[in-house]
């Protein structure tokens, strides 16, 4: 059964911007409004899902994911990928069974990115002053959060020890000259933050968090004043001004404690996992590109393609050694989630061929040998989601679970692999009848930690 209900759209202000107009207006298509990134229009509710394979039965809980959507007032040839209006979609599985797939625009807010479940709350979030907004279990919006501190981020870090979300805040409509790093106990209030004073207004997307450290990127991509004069829906642009560099924040230290070192110019999005070794530098994998909204404006994959590295910080010297883990073009980076900030082994990602993503990669990260599952002719994935399995024995015992968009069908699957042996098939797919479009981020939250209300 699918229930559809369709909204009026337009007129709200987004994570990047209340300004409308463009800075540029061109005729070719733009890849980031066509095919899969298209826009989802309509809200739906379907309840009886086809499935093939087997669900594993200790699956209980939602797949959540958030991405944007170009609705209202825009100018196609300049719109850009981040600013669209957020959309989660969820499906929830119990016992074996796909009980319902339900997508709804996020209210009243500009939060697109993400979309975790924390303190028994259900939470679409966004980075750039946008405020996290309240999800109930079935994904309607009830209202901004403002425990949270207002303006938070698309990517908080869980403290898998202590339940804490650690997040590195910008917000540059109103912070020009500093950014927030704010700490959220397990039960998801306000718990401590420090202000980091910076130069320029870096676009930081993510963070890391170590067993002594916070990590801020301070990357060569800044708010453009120039940018902003045109009327630019979306402001931030390369910067060869701006002197790339990673910082150490100690954990409970001051703004004053931070130990930065020179990187060659890049940009980084997301962070596959940060640990410290044995000798105390902190190693942090992470997908680079090699520019950024130079040339292209538009999204993140026109200037330059992802690859994955791996940085070793040696505090001592405040230097960092740059290696190449895997050249292949790949982003989303996900671990085990009870192993962010600590050493291990394994890391996923979804390879990047022009705009989409035809496979999955699982980076062994020990023997630097990677495996794959590919999507097949026509069929695309998008971020990479590692569960463990409850009677785990090994750290790569357990799933991903990935949307799979079908080109040949308009449709996309939900589909649950086995992350030990990629090279079986999947363990199971569930069938919607409808679209869900490329977007950014989510999460398996199961019911043991977020329950339905
Ligand atoms: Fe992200």
């Amino acid at each position: 059964m699918i229930k559809r209900r369709t909204l009026l759209t337009g007129g709200l202000a987004l994570p990047f911007l209340g300004l409308v107009g463009c800075s540029r207006s061109s005729n070719e298509p733009n890849p980031y409004m066509n095919a899969n990134y298209g826009p989802v229009d309509v809200e739906s509710t379907v309840t009886d899902l086809k499935v093939t394979g087997s669900i594993p039965r200790e699956l209980i809980g939602r797949f959540l994911r958030n991405g944007p959507n170009p609705t209202g007032e825009i100018d196609t040839g300049s719109y850009h990928w981040f600013t669209g209006r957020g959309m989660v979609h969820g499906l929830r599985l119990n016992d074996g069974r796909a009980e319902w797939y339900r997508n709804r625009y996020v209210g009243g807010s500009q939060a697109n990115t993400n979309v975790i479940g924390h303190g028994g709350r259900t939470l679409a979030i966004v980075e750039s002053g946008g405020m996290p907004v309240d999800m109930s279990y079935t994904l309607d919006s009830i209202g901004e959060n403002a425990s949270i501190g207002t303006g938070y981020t698309a990517h908080p870090k869980l403290d898998p020890d202590t339940g804490e979300l650690h997040a590195m805040c910008y917000d540059w409509a109103n912070l020009r000259d500093h950014i927030r790093y704010v700490v959220v106990d397990a039960q998801g209030e306000w718990s401590d933050e420090t202000e980091i004073p910076m130069p320029g207004m870096t676009m930081i997307h993510d963070m890391s968090l170590t067993a002594n450290y916070a990590v801020i990127y301070d990357l060569p991509v800044t708010l453009s004043f120039v940018a902003l004069g045109t009327g630019a829906s979306f402001p931030f642009r390369w910067d060869d001004d701006h002197e790339p560099r990673v910082g150490l924040l100690p954990r409970n230290g001051a703004a004053s404690d931070i130990i930065w070192s020179p990187l060659k110019p890049n940009y980084a999005y997301h962070p596959m996992n940060a640990y410290e070794d044995v000798q105390g530098n902190v190693v942090i994998d992470i997908v680079r590109y090699e520019r950024m909204f130079d040339q292209d404006i538009r999204g993140p994959f026109g200037d330059s393609k992802p690859r994955l590295d791996r940085w070793t910080i040696n505090p001592g010297t405040r230097t960092v050694s740059e290696q190449i883990v895997d050249a292949r073009p790949q982003e989303f980076p996900r671990c085990h989630p009870d192993l962010n900030g600590k050493p291990y082994r394994y890391g996923y990602s979804v390879a990047v061929e022009g705009y989409s993503f035809p496979s999955i990669y699982k980076q062994d990260l020990q023997t630097g040998h990677a495996t794959q599952f590919d999507m097949g002719a026509g069929r695309h994935s998008a971020e990479p989601v590692f569960i463990p399995r409850d009677t785990a024995q090994a750290e790569d015992d357990g799933y991903l679970m990935t949307y799979v968009f079908d080109e040949n069908t308009n449709r996309t699957d939900l589909v649950i692999l086995d992350a030990k042996d990629l090279a079986r098939p999947a363990l199971a797919q569930v069938h919607l009848p409808v679209r869900v479009p490329y977007g950014f981020h989510g999460n398996w939250v199961p019911d043991s930690t977020t329950a339905p209300a």
